[in-house]
């Protein structure tokens, strides 16, 4: 009997043991990737192909710091649901006994057909990935190349290319090379950076094997960093059907402080190089005006190839982090993951053509379970608390009229002293997580983020995300977004809406509970 008191004790022990979970992994977002363990950075070689989404990652195999890059591998059906894969591409010892090549960052695409014959013969469709290989001894970078590895099962085994690399210079800083397929002139296309002199080259190949530059663009909008992780894609816009412009990302954040983070240009590739419109969006101060997110945590973002007909706009996929804090950020076992991914478009508007992101969900069967609905409030000088918005996945619109107010907003995990605020005032939205929970794990993090936003008819328009840590903020249907991590100390803080200095209102407003 007594022993039976004791076992049925123990397994109770037992299952609140294992429901509880460590402070740093109650961290781990739920439905944006993040690696079983260990350390990730940039997104790479993002590509759909029979069914299934691939996304292939900066990858640190034994600890959770940046270290021993190779490729992790993740698929999912929905972009939403991943299933972790074995380590794709390792880094790897050089035959000269000395160096060792680390796989930096870059696509992967599928050779129909296998017609450049770098997949065996019989090879049905040959997946590539076009990755750069920094070679490195002692700790010193001595050259980045950009080289090739190949897949003939879906992703699952790759073999290295045994004539890489394909591109060349011979010298370091010169990476990640991002190819897809340019229908017009049916080629390959290739851009790539030179990060210190602020440029991305373009390349072109009728076989993946040899590649000749086209052209290059760089020196404009912002050079106070390096530029890394170049992305060309073409962009539908909005309300005129058959219309679209060529974009290229820029991520230029690393790893100063006071970073912009991601950039974007708009303008024409003519199929040797990019040139940009004359009304592409300037930043009027640095970091303002092309800026693909205004938060923190949003980087190394690039689109995803070969994705069905059906599929008109780009799909991106970004780094959660960034380089100043990513070491310290206190999640554990794993650190770092990936946004959601984003549906692009472009959106003709006074100021010239901008970029509209939207999350893009529309694939997974996401469970939502409302929690608060509330038609129009109006606060003068107040905060009212939802009490039934509580929790830690949550999906939140609301459409906010500042009227008199000179500031109105709301708070996400509402709880003692802790708050994390998401404000319209004087013409911007702004993200202030100073006072979210554990923030000083480095001395940037307690910020305030901030965004434009137009008030359109007095409405300023909100679609929140918040899964665990990371937080993402669509402003005005898209026209700007802001991503950052929080992280407080407890996960049942209360969602409230408030006013200052003034009466304002608030309509339309949803919290939804997401598993
Ligand atoms: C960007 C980056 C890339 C590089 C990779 C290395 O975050 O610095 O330029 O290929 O990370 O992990």
């Amino acid at each position: 009997m007594k022993k039976k008191v004791m076992l049925s004790l123990l397994a109770a022990m037992m299952a609140t043991y294992s429901q509880a979970q460590t402070p740093t992994e109650a961290y781990r977002p739920a439905f944006h990737f993040t690696p079983e363990k260990n350390w990730t950075n940039d997104p790479n070689g993002l590509l759909y192909y029979e069914g299934e989404y691939h996304l292939f990652y900066q990858y640190n195999p034994f600890g959770d710091t940046w270290g021993h890059m190779s490729w992790g591998h993740a698929i999912s059906k929905d972009l939403i649901h991943w299933e972790h894969l074995p380590l794709a591409i390792p880094e790897f010892d050089n035959p000269d006994g000395k160096s060792q090549t680390m796989i930096f960052s870059g696509s992967a695409v599928i050779d129909y057909g296998n017609k450049s014959q770098i997949c065996p013969p019989g090879t049905k469709d040959c997946m590539v990935a076009i990755y750069t290989g920094h070679v490195h001894a002692k700790g010193e970078e001595l050259e980045q190349h950009q080289n090739l590895a190949y897949s003939t099962d879906k992703g699952r085994t790759w073999t290295q290319y045994a004539k890489n690399p394909v591109l060349t210079l011979g010298t370091p800083s010169f990476r990640d090379p991002n190819v897809f397929w340019y229908e017009p002139q049916k080629k390959w296309v290739m851009s790539v950076v030179k990060p210190d002199i602020h440029t991305a080259m373009f390349y072109e190949s009728k076989d993946l094997k040899s590649w000749t530059k086209t052209g290059e663009f760089g020196k404009q909008g912002d050079v106070s960093k390096i530029w890394e992780c170049p992305a060309l894609m073409e962009v539908p816009i909005d309300n005129e059907p058959g219309k679209k412009k060529w974009v290229l990302y820029i991520s230029s954040g690393h790893p100063v402080e006071g970073f912009v983070g991601m950039q974007y240009f708009v303008g024409n590739y003519d199929g040797k190089t990019f040139t940009l419109d004359k009304g592409s969006p300037k930043p009027a101060k640095a970091g303002w005006g092309n800026v693909i997110d205004y938060g923190k945590d949003y980087y190394a973002a690039i689109e995803f190839n070969n994705l069905p007909k059906s599929q008109m706009k780009p799909i991106t996929l970004g780094w959660a982090l960034n380089w100043t804090y990513a070491k310290e950020l206190p999640t554990s076992p794993f650190r770092g993951g990936m946004t959601l991914p984003r549906e692009v478009s472009l959106k003709r508007t006074p100021e010239g053509l901008i970029l509209i992101q939207k999350p893009y969900l529309e694939l997974a069967k996401l469970k939502r379970t409302a929690l608060e609905s509330i038609k129009s409030v109006s606060l003068a000088k107040e905060e009212k608390d939802l009490n039934k918005a509580t929790g830690d996945r949550l999906e939140i619109k609301a459409e906010l009229l500042p009227e008199q107010a000179r500031e109105i907003g709301l708070k996400l995990y509402k709880s003692g002293d802790e708050e994390t605020i998401i404000r319209y005032v004087n013409g911007k939205v702004q993200l202030d997580r100073r006072k979210s929970g554990q923030v000083d794990f480095n001395p940037s993090f307690a910020s305030v983020e901030e965004a434009p936003a137009k008030l359109k008819n007095g409405v300023v328009k909100l679609h929140i995300i918040v899964d665990a840590s990371l937080v993402e903020v669509y402003i005005n249907d898209g026209e700007a977004v802001i991503t950052d991590h929080v992280f407080p100390t407890k996960k049942d803080g209360k969602v409230s809406l408030y006013t200052k200095e003034g009466k304002g209102s608030f309509k339309n407003v949803t919290v939804e509970k997401l598993d």
